[in-house]
C-alpha cells in the first residue's frame, strides 16, 4: 500500500472524519460531499501520513478510514477536542462558532449568556487569521468573559462558500448536541466573511494578536518571481532590483537566480519537464521560508510551466508572504538574436535537447503582476515598469537614485 501525505485541507478533513465531527459523514468522497481526498496516480487505497511521515490512517478504496494514530503535536493540540470529549466537558453551555477575532461588540453580545464554549474554526482557509492566531485570539476572548472555554475545531474551507456554510453548521450542531448555538452577528463562516474589522474595535489583547498576524506591507514577506525565456533579461532585471533593495536597506534580500540555483540547490537536475518542475518547487519552497520570516526573495528561473508557478504562489501565500509575478516578455526572436551564452545556436544545431522556446515549451503567464519586454530598452527603463507596479501594489516603494 502506498504512503501519501494529504493536503492541509485533506488533513483537517481527516481529523474531523475520525473525531466524529462530520457525523453522520465518516468517509471521504461520498457522493455530493465537499470532503474529498485525491490519491496520487489513480491509487485506490493508501496509508495517510502527516508531513513528518507519521501514519495517521488507512483509507480504503471506498473512502472509508481506519484510524492509526492521532496527530500529537502542533500549537494548541490540547484544545482539539472531539465532539464527544467537548460534550463531556461542556454539556449545557451555549456554543459559539468563531471564525475571526472577536470585537468588543461580539463580547458584549456574549456577556450574560451564561457559560459559553467558543469553537475556534481554525481549519485551513476558514479564517482570515492564521489558525494559530485565531486560537490565540479566541483564548484571549475567553479570558475577557466570565465563564467561557475555547475548543479548536480544524474545519477547513473547501472553496465553496455555500457548501462550507452547510458543513460548518452541521459540525457546530454536532458539538452543541442539543444545546443552544449562538452565531455572532458580525461574521459567521466564509460565506459572510467581510472585510477585516478595524483593530480599534477589538479589546487591546485581541488587537495585539490580530496586528501580529497581519504584518504591514513593509513587514510582510515578499517573493518577486521573474519568469521568461533564457536571455530575456530576467537575471539582469532581478539583479538590478536587488541592488536597489540593498542600497535602500531595511529588508533582508535573498537571490534565487535560475543558473545559480542549478549549481547548488538543484545541482544534478536535468531540463526534462519533471526536473524543471522539481527545480521550481525547490525554489518555491525556499522562497516561501524566506517570506515566512519577513524577507524578500528575488527569483529568476525560466519557470516555463504555469501550473508550477501557481504552486509556488500557493506555497508563498500559505507562508504568509506576497507573491509578485513579473513576466519578462522579451520575444524569442530577440532572445535568440542576443544569444549571450550561445545556447540558442547550440539548441538550433540540436546540441542541446529540450531547450526552452526551441524544443521545449514556455507557457506565458496570463496573470502576471507586470509584463516587461526589454527589447530596445535600457535596464533602468525596463526596471521602472517593475518599480511602478510594485509601488502600486503597495509592496515596495523603491526609487532609482541616479548618480
Ligand atoms: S527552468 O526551466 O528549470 O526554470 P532554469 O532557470 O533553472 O530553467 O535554468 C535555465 C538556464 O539553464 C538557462 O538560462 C540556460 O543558461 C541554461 N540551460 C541549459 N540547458 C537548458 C535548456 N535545455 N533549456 C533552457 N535553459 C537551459
Amino acid at each position: 500500500m502506498i504512503q501519501h501525505c494529504p493536503t492541509p485541507t485533506e488533513l483537517d478533513d481527516l481529523e474531523l472524519l475520525v473525531s466524529g465531527a462530520y457525523a453522520p459523514l465518516t468517509r471521504f468522497n461520498e457522493q455530493g460531499s465537499p470532503v474529498t481526498l485525491t490519491l496520487p496516480d489513480g491509487a485506490a487505497e493508501a496509508e495517510l501520513v502527516d508531513p513528518e511521515g507519521l501514519p495517521l490512517a488507512r483509507v480504503a478504496a471506498d473512502g472509508s478510514l481506519e484510524p492509526l494514530t492521532h496527530a500529537q503535536y502542533g500549537p494548541f493540540r490540547r484544545l482539539h477536542l472531539t465532539p464527544a470529549q467537548a460534550r463531556e466537558q461542556h454539556a449545557g453551555a451555549t456554543w459559539v462558532p468563531v471564525v475571526d477575532a472577536l470585537t468588543e461588540a461580539d463580547l458584549d453580545d456574549l456577556r450574560g449568556r451564561g457559560r459559553v464554549v467558543l469553537l475556534a474554526l481554525m481549519g485551513t482557509g476558514t479564517s482570515a487569521l492564521s489558525p494559530v492566531a485565531l486560537v490565540r485570539a479566541t483564548l484571549a476572548a475567553s479570558d475577557l468573559l466570565d465563564d467561557a472555554s475555547a475548543v479548536a475545531v480544524p474545519l477547513p474551507s473547501h472553496g465553496d462558500a455555500e457548501a462550507d456554510h452547510a458543513l460548518g453548521t452541521q459540525v457546530v450542531g454536532t458539538y452543541a448536541g442539543g444545546d443552544p448555538v449562538h452565531a455572532l452577528p458580525s461574521r459567521w463562516l466564509s460565506s459572510e466573511r467581510s472585510e477585516r474589522v478595524e483593530t480599534d474595535s477589538f479589546p487591546d489583547t485581541i488587537a495585539a494578536i490580530v496586528d501580529e498576524d497581519q504584518p504591514t506591507p513593509e513587514e510582510q514577506g515578499l517573493v518577486l518571481f521573474f519568469t521568461g525565456l533564457s536571455g530575456s533579461g530576467k537575471s539582469t532585471l532581478a539583479r538590478a532590483l536587488m541592488d536597489l533593495l540593498l542600497e535602500q536597506g531595511g529588508r533582508s534580500v535573498t537571490s534565487l537566480d535560475g543558473d545559480v540555483v542549478r549549481r547548488h540547490l538543484s545541482a544534478g537536475l536535468t531540463f526534462s519537464k519533471a526536473d524543471r518542475e522539481t527545480n521550481i518547487r525547490r525554489i518555491g519552497w525556499v522562497a516561501a521560508e524566506i517570506a515566512r520570516h519577513g524577507g524578500v526573495a528575488v527569483c529568476s528561473p525560466i519557470a516555463p510551466f504555469a501550473e508550477t508557478r501557481e504552486q509556488v504562489r500557493e506555497m508563498v501565500e500559505a507562508a504568509g508572504g506576497a507573491f509578485f509575478l513579473v513576466h519578462v516578455a522579451t520575444p524569442l526572436e530577440e532572445c535568440e538574436r542576443r544569444d549571450r551564452k550561445g545556447l540558442y545556436a547550440k539548441a538550433r544545431a540540436g546540441e542541446i535537447p529540450e531547450f526552452t522556446g526551441i524544443s521545449s515549451p514556455y507557457e506565458e503567464p496570463d496573470d502576471p503582476a507586470v509584463r516587461v519586454d526589454t527589447t530596445g530598452r535600457s535596464i533602468e527603463d525596463a526596471l521602472d515598469d517593475v518599480l511602478v507596479a510594485l509601488d502600486e501594489a503597495g509592496y515596495l516603494h523603491l526609487t532609482r537614485t541616479d548618480g
